[in-house]
């Protein structure tokens, strides 16, 4: 459960659109969209129930119900946005924290711009969010600033990732599990991941 891949046909068919060079700006978002609700469903199916008594129309009984920790949903902006909204329709209650990150082109190291998160991380499940795990330096830099701001019981979200950008992640963060929705062939030399979909920020927004 370290690494997840969702290889669920829903996912699939909606990656494989997403990738193809001819989808729009208007279907890719909402692709995205789609895909982050499956991908959280995926990512909260451990999360702890316990019961609680309610009365149906014909009976009382002991139902399930999330227990403990509310969760909070950590977005490395720009594109984790794209996923948060999906990730909002699912869980509608979810605090979220915003991660401004980009990639210096040149060094593709992280240079940290925004970073506002709610006060109460230590006592939640955090998710955090980005389309890409490329090399993982963002991945890595945001979760390193949601641990130093507290949080303990974090996973990471994304649509796709290199098989350099996992290794190198679970290496910096190994009790961070990671669900994906693929595992792409590799990087090339300016850290984009092929055959990927491009840059998934420029696809959502321009
Ligand atoms: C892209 C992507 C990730 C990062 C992945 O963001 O959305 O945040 O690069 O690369 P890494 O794993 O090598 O760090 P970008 O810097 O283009 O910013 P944007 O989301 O604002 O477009």
């Amino acid at each position: 459960r370290d690494v997840t891949v969702v290889d669920h046909p829903m996912v699939q068919h909606k990656l494989t659109i997403m990738r193809d060079k001819a989808t729009s700006t208007a279907s890719f978002r909402r692709l995205l969209r789609e895909i982050a609700a499956l991908l959280t469903y995926e990512a909260t199916r451990d999360l702890e129930l316990t019961t609680t008594t309610i009365e149906t129309p014909l009976a009382t009984m002991e139902a399930p119900t999330l227990a403990g920790k509310k969760l909070v949903f950590a977005s490395i902006l720009r594109a984790g946005n794209g996923l948060l909204e999906g990730m909002l329709d699912l869980v509608p209650a979810a605090r979220v924290a915003h991660v401004g990150l980009y990639r210096d082109p040149e060094t593709l190291q992280p240079v940290e711009y925004y970073f506002k998160a709610p006060e109460d991380l230590h006592e939640r499940v955090v998710i955090a969010v980005d389309p890409m795990l490329a090399t993982a330096n963002s991945a890595i830099a945001a979760i390193r600033g949601l641990k130093e701001r507290g949080a303990k019981d974090i996973r990471f979200v994304c649509l796709l990732a290199a098989p350099e950008g996992v290794e190198r992640f679970r290496a910096a963060h190994p009790d961070v599990p990671v669900v994906t929705a693929a595992i792409d062939s590799h990087l090339n030399d300016h850290g984009y991941i092929l055959p990927g979909l491009g840059d998934a920020g420029d696809r959502m927004y321009g």
